[in-house]
C-alpha cells in the first residue's frame, strides 16, 4: 500500500495506486498496446510527483513509493504484472519495466542531487556573514578616577626618579605606629583609629588595617640601603565617620626621599614642583608648621584655592565656599624625616637626612575636578564615572 504523505498529494491518487495494486488479468489488458499506455500513465503520475519533491523529506516518502523494496511501485508491478503475465505479454511488460526502472532511478538521483544543492545554498545563504552589518558595541570600562589620578601622581614622581613600591594593608602595630616614632598611648593615635582583625585565641601578635602608608616607609628602609626614592600608593583605613571629606576606606599616596644631602630646600622644591605639575602652572604653594611624630620639622602643604584663584572671593562676589575665604585649601601633611625613625631601620642619623609626604588622593580628585562629595567616589554609580572617561 502507498502510505499517503501530506506534502506529496499525488502519492496518494488512487489510479496509479490502485492500477498497480491489480494484476492485468483484473484490468482486462490482453494486448501489448494497452501495455505500452498504461507503462505511459504511470510514467506521467511518476514524472508528476518528481516535480513535487522539493526538499531532502518529501523526496525520501518519493523514493520509497517508487523504488521502496517491499511496497514501491516498481516492486508491485513486478509483482502484478510481469510476474502473472501471460507468456505474449510478459516480453512487453519487461522491457517496459526496465525503461521505466531506469527512467525512475536516473530521475529519482537527478531530485536528491538538486535538493541537496540547494540545500547547501540555502545552508550558505543562512550562515554568510554580513560584514556591513554594525558589530555589537558593548560598554568598554575605563579606569576608575582615583586609578587615573593614582597614575598621574606616579608619573610626575616616576619623571624625577622615585619607583613605585606597594605594601600590606594589613599591619602589625608596630609598623603602623611604633617604628614611626608613634608609641603606645602617644596622643596621636586617637586621630588613626583604626580596625583590628579578630584572630584565633591564643595569637601572639595583633593586626590592623594600615591607617596610613607611612608603614612602607619603615619597610623599605628596613630591605633597602640609602639612596631612597619611592612612593607608595595603596588603601588606608580608619574609623572616621564618613561624611563629604571623609571616608572609613581611603586612598593615599605615600612619599620618601633619604640621601646623605637632602635639605629642606629639595624638599620644598620637590613638593612645589609636584603641585604644579598636578594642578597646573598658576597654582601657588605654601608651608604651614605642623605635627607628625616621624617628621621634625613638620608641615601642612596648602595650594592656593583653584576655585576663587585664591583671593577668597568666589565669582558671585561673596566668600569663596571651598576655602572658606582663605584663598588657601590643604593639601597634605609632610615634613624632613625625623631621625628618631632611622633609629628603627639602623640608619646613620648623623649622615642622612630625608623628606616624606602623604597625601590623599582622593580629596586632590575632589579639588582638580570639582567633586564636592567623597562618597561618590566609591559608590560605583556609572552616571558619575562616566565623567571621567
Ligand atoms: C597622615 O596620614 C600621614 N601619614 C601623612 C604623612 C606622611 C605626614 C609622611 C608626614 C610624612 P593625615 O592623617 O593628615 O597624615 O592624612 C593624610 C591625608 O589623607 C590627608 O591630607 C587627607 O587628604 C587624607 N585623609 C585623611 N583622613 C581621611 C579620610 N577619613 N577620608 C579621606 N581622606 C582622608
Amino acid at each position: 500500500m502507498l502510505r499517503p504523505y501530506p506534502q506529496i498529494q499525488v502519492l496518494s491518487m488512487p489510479i496509479v495506486a490502485n492500477k498497480t495494486e491489480q494484476t492485468l488479468a483484473q484490468l482486462r489488458i490482453t494486448r501489448p498496446e494497452k501495455i505500452t499506455e498504461l507503462f505511459a500513465e504511470v510514467r506521467a503520475r511518476f514524472d508528476g510527483e518528481a516535480a513535487a519533491a522539493k526538499d531532502e523529506a518529501t523526496w525520501k516518502t518519493f523514493r520509497d513509493a517508487w523504488l521502496g523494496r517491499k511496497s514501491g511501485a516498481l516492486t508491485r508491478i513486478t509483482d502484478n504484472w510481469l510476474k502473472p503475465a501471460s507468456a505474449e505479454l510478459k516480453r512487453a511488460v519487461g522491457q517496459q519495466l526496465n525503461e521505466l526502472r531506469a527512467h525512475v532511478e536516473a530521475k529519482i538521483e537527478e531530485r536528491r542531487a538538486a535538493i541537496e544543492s540547494g540545500a547547501e545554498q540555502a545552508a550558505l545563504a543562512r550562515e554568510r556573514i554580513d560584514l556591513s552589518l554594525p558589530g555589537v558595541i558593548r560598554p568598554i570600562g575605563s579606569r576608575h578616577i582615583i586609578r587615573q589620578v593614582f597614575e598621574e601622581i606616579e608619573r610626575i614622581f616616576a619623571q624625577i626618579g622615585f619607583s613605585v613600591v606597594e605594601g600590606p594593608e594589613i599591619e602589625t602595630p608596630y609598623y603602623n605606629f611604633e617604628a614611626l616614632n608613634i608609641p603606645e598611648f602617644h596622643p596621636v593615635r586617637d586621630d588613626m583609629d583604626t580596625f583590628y582583625i579578630d584572630l584565633p585565641k591564643g595569637a601572639q601578635e595583633t593586626l590592623l588595617l594600615r591607617t596610613h602608608t607611612s608603614p612602607m616607609q619603615i619597610r623599605t628602609m628596613e630591605k633597602q640601603q640609602p639612596p631612597v626614592r619611592i612612593i607608595v600608593p595603596g588603601k588606608v583605613y580608619r574609623r572616621d565617620n564618613p561624611d563629604a571629606t571623609h571616608s572609613f576606606m581611603f586612598h593615599q599616596v605615600e612619599g620618601l626621599a633619604v640621601d646623605t644631602d637632602i635639605t629642606f630646600c629639595e624638599f620644598k622644591g620637590t613638593m612645589e614642583y609636584f603641585v604644579r605639575e598636578f594642578f597646573g602652572p598658576s597654582i601657588r604653594t605654601r608651608f604651614r608648621p605642623s605635627y607628625f611624630p616621624f617628621t621634625e620639622p613638620s608641615v601642612e602643604l596648602d595650594a592656593s584655592c583653584i576655585f576663587c584663584g585664591g583671593s577668597g572671593t568666589a565669582s558671585s562676589g561673596g566668600t569663596c565656599s571651598k576655602c572658606k575665604g582663605t584663598g588657601w585649601i590643604e593639601l597634605f601633611g609632610a615634613g624632613m624625616v625625623d631621625p628618631a625613625v632611622y633609629g628603627f631601620v639602623k640608619y646613620d642619623a648623623a649622615k642622612l637626612s630625608g623628606f616624606a609626604f602623604g597625601m590623599g588622593p582622593d580629596r586632590m580628585a575632589m579639588l582638580k575636578y570639582g567633586i564636592d562629595d567623597i562618597q561618590a567616589l566609591f559608590q560605583n554609580d556609572v552616571r558619575f564615572l562616566r565623567q571621567f572617561p
